[in-house]
């Protein structure tokens, strides 16, 4: 079978878990050799031993650019070359208002979904330009598209993500290196779990959770992403840069918000006319 990544290199960050290890896993299917970067040593050292010879995984922290800038050089080292970089670690991080917020908490969210993202594009250009190819993909969110569904410095984060996804894209298009980012809107992780639940492994009931908001009725999954994470990087997409795809069921394209078609029709006509038509029935 020729895969849609045969011989490409890939990193994914946050790797282990959710979006990261499904697209770890969808990558592999596609023919990629997969470096997969991650905090958690025990779940990438299991998802290593899983997949065996086509995948190292290195314990790194993205928000420290040593580990980084190790991650991509193991890249190098372990298979040669890197055609993928895949900046996808994150954490909810700082909650609360914003006369609650620390500069501290507000610092270490910067840390992972800010300065994570930049020491992966910074990284990966360094080994991309001379090579004279590559892609960077960058997992945004809807919280980078619209205020209020994500925390403070998170949702300031995944704006920033989209700006940087674009300002790179301006700059690294002319070595033949494609930056984009994904957005997604809720989506089945440990971390939704979490958020939903209090309890990361309460993957069903995040599930139901999900898919009772969802505009398709149905949850979004971690392959939801991985999909779209495959074709953000492989050939297909070859004259697509500087883009964010949305992957929210449309929850974005409306506002988030699907009232105006629950409202009573007739109501809706009448809106905003103050005196009775005077149009002919025949008209
Ligand atoms: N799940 C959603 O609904 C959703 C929606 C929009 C965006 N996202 C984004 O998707 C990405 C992946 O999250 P997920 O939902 O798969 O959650 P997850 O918790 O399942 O996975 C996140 C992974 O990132 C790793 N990680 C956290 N901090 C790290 C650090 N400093 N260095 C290295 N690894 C680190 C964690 O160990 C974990 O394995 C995040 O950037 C998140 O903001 C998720």
């Amino acid at each position: 079978m020729i895969g849609r990544l045969n011989g490409r290199v890939a990193v994914v960050t946050g790797g282990a878990s959710g979006i990261g290890e499904a697209t770890v896993r969808r990558f592999i299917a596609e023919g990629a050799r997969v470096v997969v970067a991650d905090l958690q040593g025990e779940a990438g050292q299991a998802l290593q031993s899983e997949l065996g010879d086509r995948t190292r995984f290195i314990q790194t922290d993205v928000s420290q650019e040593a580990d980084v800038a190790a991650t991509v050089d193991l890249a190098v080292s372990s298979f040669g070359r890197l055609d993928v970089m895949f900046n996808n670690a994150g954490i909810l991080g700082a909650v609360g208002r914003l006369v609650d917020t620390t500069a501290g908490a507000w610092h270490a969210t910067l840390g992972v979904l800010l300065d994570g993202v930049f020491f992966g594009m910074k990284h990966a250009a360094r080994v991309m330009i001379p090579q004279g190819s590559g892609v960077i993909v960058s997992t945004a969110s809807i919280a980078g598209i619209t205020g209020g569904v994500g925390p403070h410095a998170y949702t300031a984060c995944k704006h920033a993500v989209i700006g940087l996804t674009r300002s790179a894209a301006s700059e690294l298009g002319q070595y033949g290196i494609r930056v984009n980012a994904i957005a997604p809107g809720n989506t089945v992780t440990a971390m939704t779990a979490a958020a939903i639940t209090g309890d990361p492994d309460q993957l069903e009931e995040a599930t139901r959770t999900i898919a009772s908001t969802s505009l398709l009725g149905i949850p979004g999954l971690p392959s939801d992403i991985a999909n779209a994470a495959l074709y953000l990087s492989c050939d297909e997409s070859r004259y697509v840069s500087g883009h964010t795809l949305v992957i929210d069921a449309g929850h974005t394209s409306n506002g988030g918000s699907a009232r105006v078609h629950r409202a009573r029709p007739a109501l809706l006509a009448e809106a905003g006319r103050r005196t009775p038509t005077t149009a002919s029935p025949d008209v």
